[in-house]
């Protein structure tokens, strides 16, 4: 019997970099106000051309290099993106024809930040039940277009990037070895991103203004903190584990306030936890897989370790996945 696992992972960010003294020249901030309250330093910001597809398909090239994997064999591609280039075609779609995967299925899924993990759980059916032999999952986000600059209680938070990762088959040793979604619409009005209203039958196409993201972060924190311990203890049970088994928990990194806040909740040490939020900011579904990859790099991942992911995000839409790496 073969389980469902992480093949291989590649990882895209923009070069420029926007510093919290950057900010400082744009709004009424500080340095010193964006680390205390969220753990920031910098972030990435994809230039003017360079949209989520541009994103999605470098990381995904990288994923597909590092499994040695013919683009040709892959049997299905799911892109979690909030902010895709544009209504349609699916990124997943632009991403399948970059890389020349020609006999892949292909679509988007929109869980905001919690975006990859549903992705993955969503993969990993397909290649469990057998209909698809292996899946490629990419994250990618261009949060910046869905920033209002001159909110300051939001557009400290994000950053740009895109992570990947090839899922298959592999020893039944290894793998995913359980997973958790759930959502609670009762909270969606917490985060937004709300296009404004059209008359539907308007023929004079009037410019439409951009829909930019609307907070209440307080309100977000608390329900965060929550949300992220009830998935992680519900997926380390279905694992079958106990926390002490986990050896690296991978967050999203939405604030290192609300990961300080899960580890405490846990009675996990912090130092379990990969947080890289102060170099990329929040990005949204891009951030746990971004982080996965660094963790792995940096070897404070190994083989045969107990990986717990875990996020929460707009919906509000938590989840949660234990990996035996
Ligand atoms: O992926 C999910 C997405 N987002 C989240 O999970 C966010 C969850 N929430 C948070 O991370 C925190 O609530 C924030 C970091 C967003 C805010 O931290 P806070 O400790 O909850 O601050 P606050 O909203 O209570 O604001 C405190 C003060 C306010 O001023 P007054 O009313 O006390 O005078 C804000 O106007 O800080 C002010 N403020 C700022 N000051 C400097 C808000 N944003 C800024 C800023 N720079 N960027």
């Amino acid at each position: 019997m073969s389980n469902v696992g992480i093949i291989s992972l590649g990882h895209y960010l923009p070069k420029k970099v926007l510093t919290n003294h950057d900010l400082e020249k744009m709004v009424d901030t500080s340095d010193e106000w964006i680390t205390i309250r969220t753990g920031i330093k910098e972030r990435r910001i994809a230039a003017a051309d360079e949209d989520t597809s541009h994103m999605a398909i470098k990381a995904a090239r990288e994923a597909i290099k590092n499994a040695d994997m013919d683009a040709q064999k892959i049997e299905l591609i799911i892109v979690a993106t909030a902010s895709a280039d544009s209504n349609f075609p699916a990124v997943a779609c632009m991403v399948q024809r970059a890389i020349g995967a020609t006999q892949a299925a292909a679509f988007d899924v929109n869980a905001a930040c919690s975006g990859f993990l549903c992705a993955l759980t969503t993969a990993k059916q397909y290649v469990q039940t057998g209909l698809y032999k292996n899946a490629l999952v990419v994250a990618a986000e261009k949060f910046s277009k869905l920033v209002d600059w001159n909110d300051r209680s939001t557009c400290v938070l994000f950053g740009d990037g895109a992570g990947a990762c090839l899922l298959g088959h592999v020893r039944s040793d290894r793998g995913i070895l359980s997973e958790f979604m759930h959502a609670q619409g009762a909270y969606g009005h917490l985060l937004e991103v709300i296009a404004e209203e059209r008359n539907p039958l308007d023929q004079t196409c009037q410019a439409i203004k951009p829909p930019y993201v609307t907070m209440n972060g307080q309100a977000l924190f608390k329900v965060a903190v929550n949300s992220m311990f009830e998935a992680a203890s519900v997926a380390i049970k279905k694992a079958k584990l106990k926390l002490s088994d986990i050896e690296c928990v991978v967050p999203h990194q939405a604030n290192d306030r609300i990961i300080s806040g899960v580890a405490k909740k846990l009675k996990l040490p912090k130092e379990k936890f990969y947080i890289n939020i102060e170099k990329y900011g929040n990005m949204s579904a891009a951030s746990i897989l971004v982080a996965l990859y660094e963790a792995v790099e940096n070897k404070r991942i190994r083989k045969g370790d107990h990986v717990l992911l875990v996020t929460f995000g707009a919906g509000l839409v938590a989840a949660a996945n234990v990996v035996r790496w």
